[in-house]
């Protein structure tokens, strides 16, 4: 009587039975490794230190989600990969033709992907398209720039930096639709109003910055990547920035000038960068 009803569970009823000790083996199995991996929590060491923690005690753990590639699909996409990377140029002529401003947030999403020293996470990016706001950026920096290159930079700095065509005049602050500041937060506040020491905070910022440029770059934009000497601390003031941020890098973001041309330089070999030890 019960197949006239269900005629699919009377059929199957062996395979149904069979999924679900699988699943129930399987859920175990996981459990049992996944303990295995991660050790826990030592609550001495709690107790020792009364400092409030960074991150959670009770931080939960989940289950990592992973799609395996075919080998082959992973090396077409390695290659794919490269290829944009390899396209990048840094520009210095710029459009200013204006770019839609959900780009550039998602842009940045995915350079507040990176990881960070215990998870904290120390960047800030400001984006700025106001244009009273970038000319006064600019003047800041030309003002600095053309002391950097009179005097601070030295002859030997200057000349290595000739054969790129760059001086203190920079144009491309004012014309790109956007420029985006990346701050790094040299530590940072405790929900208990305490500092919070950011680990590696150099390193973290950094590697951000890899995946803005990056992300720049797949998007279709251009950039430049710019470390304006001496500028920070009159940046930092002109747009409010609390005193544990200290300005990284100024990229001004867009299009590339119709006539924009590029240093013709070359990348190192693989062979040049690359050591393998099998
Ligand atoms: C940390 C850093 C600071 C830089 N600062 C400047 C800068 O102030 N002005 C500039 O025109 N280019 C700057 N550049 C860009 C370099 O000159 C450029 O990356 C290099 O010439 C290689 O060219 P490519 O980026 O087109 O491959 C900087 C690059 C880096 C990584």
């Amino acid at each position: 009587m019960f197949s006239e009803y269900a005629p699919f569970t009377t059929k199957y009823f062996y395979h149904i039975v069979i999924a679900v000790i699988s699943f129930v083996l399987f859920n175990k199995f996981f459990n049992w490794s996944y303990r295995r991996i991660a050790p826990k929590v030592d609550e001495k060491l709690f107790e020792d230190v009364q400092e409030e923690p960074a991150l959670p005690k009770d931080l939960k753990h989940i289950p990592y989600r992973y799609i395996r590639l075919p080998e082959k699909e992973m090396l077409s996409r390695a290659s794919e990969f490269y290829q944009i990377a390899a396209a990048r140029r840094t520009l210095r002529y710029f459009s200013a033709n204006p770019v839609p401003k959900e780009v550039i947030r998602e842009i940045i999403r995915a350079a507040g992907t990176a990881p960070s020293g215990a998870h904290t996470e120390p960047w800030s990016f400001v984006v700025v398209s106001n244009q009273t706001m970038k000319s006064k950026i600019r003047s800041i920096v030309e003002q600095e720039e053309e002391i950097n290159y009179r005097k601070r930079m030295g002859v030997k700095w200057t000349v290595d930096l000739s054969p790129l065509r760059t001086n203190w005049i920079k144009e491309y602050l004012t014309i790109a639709p956007y420029l985006i500041l990346v701050f790094k937060q040299t530590y940072g506040t405790l929900p208990n109003g305490k500092k919070k020491i950011h680990y590696y905070h150099e390193m973290s910022v950094s590697i951000a910055c890899g995946i803005l440029i990056t992300a720049i770059q797949y998007a279709g934009l251009v950039t430049l990547t710019s470390t304006p000497l001496n500028c920070g601390p009159a940046i930092r003031s002109l747009l409010g920035r609390p005193a544990n941020e200290k300005l990284v890098l100024l990229l001004p973001v867009g299009y590339p000038a119709k006539d924009a041309t590029v240093p013709d330089l070359q990348r190192k070999p693989l062979s040049e960068i690359l050591t393998e030890i099998y």
